[in-house]
């Protein structure tokens, strides 16, 4: 049953993405490695991949619904979203503003800036504040600033948050689920013991905690953490409980119920000293998987989760008779971006 039926989506990515078994990955592991599947959300297509394909198509179709003719969207310099949400707004003939951390890089682009050149993308540069709430409203503004101007010129600008992570935007991944679990029952894989992936602004992790409810999909899901900040004063990690906030309200969306703070599993062991920071884990993890799959994983987000995985592989918490899934988010312009 496809829940999001009748929600406005626009189409931008190839899907379904492919679900495959990692068998030469598992060789490498040892005969006590669970059977790992993964599945290839790099593969989305528009703007070299990655998960934010899933969200625009709910983004942008909204963006259409209220006859918006520019999307204002943000995000750090390398931002994959941002990225992406450039790459799609030029296919579906918006136009696009993207702000983003400063100040500019001076030499040559790199990464996504250097895609976002290709693109002639409109770049606002925002001042860059090492506190991660600070920086927020410092986009948020800088974006409210931009919208008020586009206004006076008689534009219609439509405001895409940091990681398209509104509750419409998680549709992507409450549908998302819906393919998986059609691929899953399709290639007769048995139970699926963990899911793991990257999370970032907590849009993907909202959604597929969504799907899974809508779906009576009984499996972990474990969402890594890639920009860890401690425990507020009631002892809860202020990101734990945006996601909760955020997965509530998809949930309102779809009609699937309240979603409780323990239907949230949020791994922050793999995180690193800061954002963006490579760990020794994370680097470990990317080059196995190139070098027994031929798959690339970013410095910035998957490999610190395909790092988590690995990680609860080596203290055996899944069986050789389970099964895991690795879901790739994508990233790849990353590879080619200073750190
Ligand atoms: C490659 C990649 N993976 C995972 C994520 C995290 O997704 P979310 O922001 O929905 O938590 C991002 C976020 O930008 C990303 O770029």
């Amino acid at each position: 049953m496809d829940i999001c039926n009748g929600i406005d989506r626009l189409c931008l990515a190839t899907l379904p993405t492919p679900l495959h078994p990692l068998q030469n990955l598992r060789r490498h592991l040892g005969p006590d490695s669970p059977a790992i599947l993964i599945k290839r959300d790099d593969l989305t297509g528009i703007g070299l991949g990655g998960n934010k394909a899933r969200k625009l198509e709910f983004l942008m179709a909204d963006a259409r619904r209220v006859m918006a003719d520019t999307i204002i969207t943000c995000g750090a310099a390398q931002s994959n979203h941002a990225l992406q949400t450039a790459a799609a707004a030029g296919k579906l003939d918006f136009d696009v503003v993207c702000v983003l951390d400063g100040p500019a890089p001076s030499g040559p682009a790199q990464g996504n800036l250097l895609l976002h050149e290709i693109l002639g993308t409109k770049i606002v540069w925002c001042e860059m504040n090492d506190d991660e709430a600070r920086r927020e409203q410092a986009r948020r503004r800088v974006m409210r600033e931009t919208a008020d101007i586009l206004r006076k010129d008689g534009r219609s600008p439509y405001i895409v948050p940091t990681g398209g992570s509104t509750a419409v935007g998680s549709l992507g991944y409450v549908a998302a689920v819906d393919e998986i679990v059609n691929q899953i029952t399709r290639q007769d894989v048995g139970d699926i013991s963990a899911v793991y992936f990257a999370s970032g602004s907590g849009g993907t992790h909202a959604g597929i905690a969504v799907g899974t409810r809508v779906s009576g999909w009984l499996t972990r899901i474990v969402g890594v953490d890639v920009d860890y900040i401690a425990p507020d004063a009631s002892g809860i990690r202020p990101f734990h409980r945006a996601i909760v906030r955020l997965a509530n309200e998809t949930s309102e969306l779809v009609g699937s119920g309240t979603v409780a703070p323990a239907e949230i599993e949020l791994c922050s062991d793999f995180a690193g000293p800061a954002y963006g920071v490579p760990t020794p884990e994370a680097t470990a993890a990317a080059a196995l998987l190139a070098a027994s799959e031929g798959i690339f994983v970013d410095p910035v987000y998957t490999s610190k989760a395909f790092a988590a995985l690995l990680g609860h592989i080596k203290e055996q918490r899944y069986r050789c008779d389970e099964t895991v899934i690795f879901w790739h988010t994508g990233g790849a312009p990353g590879l080619f971006a200073p750190h």
